[in-house]
């Protein structure tokens, strides 16, 4: 209890701080790695249906990482039972180091959880939800940070509020408030800005970027591919209860990326001049413009080439476009793949 109290005051401290007292404990009690570790685990579901099918995954210490996958792809079930709300068929998790199964408690008081689906019509006070929400984890009474959270997630003028009485959003950054309570070590957000505006939605990342500053590790999913483009380190997709593919952010959009230059012609073309004919060459229906699509990685020398025989052909253009693939179209290819 006590190392863990330590681990508490901590949570508000600089990652390097972190790391020491992760040494520490490692010294004093098992080690402790606040990450995720997920090994073969399968989940049936008493009806028999098979959600997730033998998934393998790490989550290191501080990283945003981003869950994508279509509806009832497996997303919520993954977290559910990382959290320790839906049981395991066969398989490992871990989270903070501390077995989901044979040490449930610990693992779950590291984990701060923002469910998909919410509860919370009540007539409980935002101040005394938050609030309870931390006890039930044992923690002391701390009005100082619950006051921080609520005023970060603009709650403070509310917290006096029913909750029944709160807007949809409001209650949606409630829930946010609620899985801060207890100081997590992880968070996990399903669908956090599903029905928020536009600028709640730019504070929840702005909040979700602070979080990990401070060394929160941060599991997200959405279906706001941007959302995943804007603030995940890694991405995960998951398809039919399969994890498909897992990879850091920058590489992916760079691996499977595709560039497209657009040329609109002065004058139209009947068909592809024979001199373009080997080039990876589009020409539009009304034969003004030229697509070449080409992938992010390979070098530019292409459109080079491509510019210099349009002009050995007398082929005038008077616009060039460039556009490159979004997250959103990388996913729809994978999943649809
Ligand atoms: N209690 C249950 N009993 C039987 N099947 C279930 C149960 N809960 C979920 N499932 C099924 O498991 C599959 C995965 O559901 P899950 O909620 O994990 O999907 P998801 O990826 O979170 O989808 P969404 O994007 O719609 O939230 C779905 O086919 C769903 O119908
Ligand atoms: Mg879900």
């Amino acid at each position: 209890m006590g190392i863990i109290a330590t681990e508490a005051k901590l949570s508000n401290a600089a990652p390097v701080v972190r790391k020491c007292c992760a040494l520490i404990h490692h010294q004093q009690d098992k080690p402790v790695q606040p990450d995720i570790s997920v090994k073969h685990l399968n989940k049936v579901y008493a009806d028999g249906f098979r959600a997730l099918n033998d998934i393998n995954l790490d989550i290191e210490r501080g990283e945003i990482f981003a869950l994508l996958g279509p509806n009832g792809a497996g997303k919520t079930t993954l977290i559910s039972i990382i959290c320790g709300i839906a049981n395991i068929s066969s398989g490992e998790v871990k989270a903070a180091g501390y077995d989901i199964v044979k040490d449930y408690r610990k693992a779950r008081e590291s984990i701060g959880l923002v469910p998909q689906e919410l509860h919370t019509d009540s007539f409980e006070t935002v101040w005394g939800a938050v609030s309870f929400s931390r006890g039930l984890f044992g923690k002391p009474p701390a009005p100082d940070h619950i006051e921080k959270i609520l005023k970060e997630l603009s709650l403070w003028d509310k917290r006096n509020n029913r909750i029944m009485s709160l807007s949809g959003g409001m209650k949606r950054r409630l829930m946010i408030a609620k899985a801060l309570s207890h100081e997590p070590q992880i968070l996990f957000l399903d669908e956090p800005t599903a029905g928020v505006d536009v600028e709640l939605r730019r504070d929840m990342w702005d909040m979700v970027r602070k979080l990990r500053e401070k060394g929160v590790t941060i599991i997200l999913t959405t279906h706001y591919i941007e959302e995943a483009e804007e603030m995940a380190d890694r991405i995960g997709v998951i398809r039919q209860g399969e994890i498909i593919l897992v990879e850091d952010k920058a590489q992916l959009m760079s691996k499977l990326g595709k560039k497209e230059l657009r040329l609109h012609l002065q004058h139209p073309l009947e068909t592809i001049p024979r001199q373009l004919a080997l080039e990876p060459v589009e020409l539009s229906k009304d034969g003004y413009e030229l697509i070449y699509t080409f992938d992010s990685q390979q070098e530019q020398a292409g459109v080079a080439r491509l510019l210099r025989t349009l002009g050995d052909l007398d082929i005038e253009y008077r616009d060039i476009q460039t556009r490159e693939s979004s997250l959103e179209e990388i996913f729809v290819g994978l999943v649809n793949e």
